[in-house]
């Protein structure tokens, strides 16, 4: 299976699931819906690294362990990079007599509970990946009619993150299939809703803290209701190592801004720092934007062979304090200007203690001075001085009295921190 050409299936299968999805009522969760999740799991979004995005069907135990001693050995573990989650085809192509998932003999012949502890014993959190239908997009086994049975292998295995897709779900299901499953006449934003409840139900029941992603790339209005499901939900289709691909899933989640907060984030889908399709530039602007965006930060690159350009961004301790802030509270758009795509945009994120990140970005093809206003973040006024520090620069400097200007190259970004006060160091 090549990763293209999935892509390629999965965003035309996508695109036609969302116009359908336009023309579906959405699912609202009813009133006082329970958060169907751990108690201070993800509080803030998660950071680690997922196999899919480099290795895509190529991933093996050798890939595994090498990743995460390089996760400790780069530092990245350090930073806060602590799942280490393999995505699609870790399985193999049957379930045991017993109608368990197991590792794909060939690839992973240790099992996965002895990769999950010599993950655990660096110290890292260890994920895997299904679907909620009949198979994965892959076509290995999926999950549909095994939630209870897979959750409790999960939690057996040490697992600490569980990324949950939607490929081949049944979602025109007939009788008695359907009276049996309690999904008779439901719609299919209904479906998705009632499944991924019931695999999060699952998962709680096994006492195993387990983060749950939702992965059904933001068909049936998941914001609305996925934090009744799980920790973190995919907001969009997949990403890609292209400009175009991680501008448009970034800068389009100004309106879901509001449905984000501790235990419960919108994903904008993984990193693809250091994979070499973007340049630094633009790298550094995904690393803004998702902080800004306070999304989960998983790393998707070789990490044993990384630049120390790319070591840089994904490690830039600064900006992962933005995505990290302990208020939880998704960054939006308060600026912008150009045609559409706009040409230059100001976003900001406000943090704990009063401070406010703001990151200005220049989606153009030339560089272009910017300025934000202190007013326009709520900061300043007449006797409140300003400081900031530039968070890729880390130059700290007081602010002038009305704001900050900045030559922002072609596809890049300034990203400060300011906050009212004197003291600017
Ligand atoms: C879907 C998901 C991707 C990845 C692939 C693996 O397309 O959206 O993130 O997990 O499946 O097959």
């Amino acid at each position: 299976m090549r990763k293209t050409n999935h892509a390629f299936r999965g965003f035309i299968f996508g695109l036609s699931l969302s116009l359908t999805g336009l023309a579906l009522a959405a699912p609202r969760p009813p009133r006082q819906a329970p958060a169907n999740q751990n108690p201070g799991l993800a509080l803030t979004p998660p950071m680690g690294w997922n196999s899919w995005n480099h290795y895509a069907g190529r991933v093996n135990q050798r890939v595994a362990r090498q990743t995460a001693d390089a996760m400790v050995a780069s530092g990245m573990a350090k930073a806060g990079y602590i799942y280490l989650n393999l995505d699609a085809t870790w399985m193999a192509r049957q379930r045991d007599a017993q109608g368990r998932l197991q590792a794909n003999p060939r690839r992973f012949s240790q099992g996965i509970p002895a990769l999950a502890a010599y993950v655990h014993k660096l110290g890292l959190k260890f994920g895997v990946y299904e679907d909620a239908g009949l198979r994965t997009c892959a076509g290995y086994p999926g999950s549909f009619g095994h939630y209870r049975t897979d959750a409790a292998t999960f939690a057996a295995w040490g697992v600490d993150y569980l990324k949950f897709d939607w490929c081949n779900v049944p979602l025109r299901m007939t009788p008695p299939m359907s009276w049996h499953l309690g999904l008779n006449g439901k719609r299919p934003g209904q479906i998705a809703l009632q499944l991924y409840r019931r695999m999060g139900a699952a998962l709680l029941a096994t006492h195993r803290p387990i983060v749950f992603s939702l992965c059904e790339w933001g068909l049936y209005r998941v914001w609305h209701w996925g934090q009744t499901a799980g920790n973190l939900w995919r907001t969009t289709g997949d990403i890609r190592d292209t400009w175009a691909s991680m501008t448009r899933n970034g800068f389009s989640q100004n309106r879901l801004a509001a449905y984000s907060g501790p235990g419960h984030w919108n994903d904008p889908d993984m990193l693809e720092i250091g994979n070499g399709g973007m340049s630094n530039t633009e790298y550094r602007t995904q690393m803004s934007l998702w902080s800004m965006l306070a999304a989960p930060l998983l790393a998707g690159n070789d990490v044993s062979k990384m630049t120390p350009a790319t070591r840089a961004i994904l490690e830039n301790r600064a900006v992962i304090a933005v995505d990290q802030d302990a208020l939880g509270v998704q960054g939006h758009r308060i600026w912008r200007a150009g045609r559409a795509p706009n040409d230059r945009e100001i976003w900001s994120k406000p943090l704990t203690g009063g401070a406010v990140a703001v990151g200005l970005f220049n989606r153009g093809p030339k560089a272009a001075s910017m300025t934000v206003r202190w007013w326009q973040l709520g900061l300043g006024g007449k006797k409140a001085p300003v400081c900031y520090t530039n968070l890729w620069t880390h130059q700290s400097a007081a602010g002038n009295a009305h704001g900050f200007s900045g030559t922002v190259p072609s596809h890049g970004v300034i990203m400060l921190r300011a906050w009212n006060g004197a003291n600017c160091h």
